[in-house]
């Protein structure tokens, strides 16, 4: 169906990935139901991971055990990477152990690209610097169209720090393919010049931007990539940018709240709206699941 590697949904068409999300319903089933599966039993998933991760990392593992894999897990922080191997080296040893996927995070864009051109396994890009989260965008997508039963005619609202986010790029390039309308909202700081050119309306009015959204998504505030002074305080980003209780039952009372996590509560969400009968945080996490299974069966198990 696509390739040897997962890496972006900026260059897949619409079709590919509606097929995942149609593959990933099945084994949603399966991981909620406990049926474990068996298409990947004898196969070997790595994890590599050169940045943080709770979500992502767990999901990835999970899955691959519930297709019957054995997993391998990298971490640069306790790997030979502290003495100083390379991507590459990494990859080739991994290969050598005969792994069948690297799943790799890496703070550096186009790291996930380097690694699937000089190694044989399949590799899915977990996060790469402020370019892509594509498993993110697919349980994203997943969730919504668990929803509402589609993705096309969506008013889907992204709010916060779209500059740094991966998340808000990889929805943005699949949510146009998929026929939603987008808007970003957020300090003018925190939107890139040119993020229009993606096919999103930009909004610096919150109030504004959330009429007729049908979903609701908070992206992290990432101190980590942000330089300082792109907004006063995490108090007035809150005041000025916050999705709260009024804010949400105010504007858009039926709007599906949404987060990747990990949640700054009370700066991206409050705590009330967060843990609302409209959030689906928690269902996001378990979709992640779900889509994992997907694209690791379609990529190392070959059921595309
Ligand atoms: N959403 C997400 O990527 O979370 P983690 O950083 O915990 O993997």
């Amino acid at each position: 169906m696509f390739k040897k590697d997962l890496l972006g949904l900026k260059d897949m068409t619409a079709e590919e990935i509606t097929g995942i999300l149609d593959h990933a319903v099945g084994m949603k089933e399966a991981f909620v139901g406990g049926r474990q599966l068996s298409s990947l039993s004898g196969k070997c998933v790595t994890t590599l991971f050169y940045e943080n991760s709770t979500r992502t990392k767990n999901s990835f593992e999970t899955a691959a055990r519930m297709l019957g894999a054995r997993t391998m897990s990298v971490s640069a922080a306790t790997s030979s990477v502290q003495k100083g191997e390379s991507l590459i080296d990494t990859g080739k040893t991994l290969d050598a152990l005969r792994t069948d996927a690297i799943v790799i995070r890496h703070s550096m864009a186009g790291a996930p690209h380097l690694l699937a051109a000089n190694v044989k396994a399949c590799v899915v890009n977990a996060g790469d610097g402020m370019n892509e989260h594509p498993t993110q965008s697919l349980l994203d997508l997943f969730t919504m169209r668990e929803k509402f039963g589609t993705i096309k005619g969506l008013r889907v609202v992204l709010v916060g720090d779209v500059r740094h986010s991966r998340v808000a790029r990889s929805n943005l390039w699949a949510l146009e393919k998929l026929g939603a309308e987008t808007v970003v909202v957020g300090p003018c700081t925190l939107i890139p010049k040119g993020i229009e050119d993606l096919g999103c309306e930009v909004s610096y009015d919150i109030e504004d931007a959330l009429i007729g959204a049908n979903v609701v998504m908070g992206l992290r505030i990432q101190r980590e990539r942000q330089k300082a002074g792109l907004f006063p305080s995490l108090a007035e980003y809150s005041a000025e940018f916050g999705i709260n209780a009024d804010r949400l039952y105010g504007i858009c009372e039926n709007a599906l709240v949404m987060h990747p996590g990990p949640v700054n509560r009370g700066v991206e969400l409050s705590g009330e709206v967060a843990d609302c009968a409209n959030s689906a945080i928690n269902e996001q996490v378990t979709n992640g699941v779900a889509v994992r299974m997907a694209v690791m069966d379609i990529l190392v198990g070959g059921r595309g």
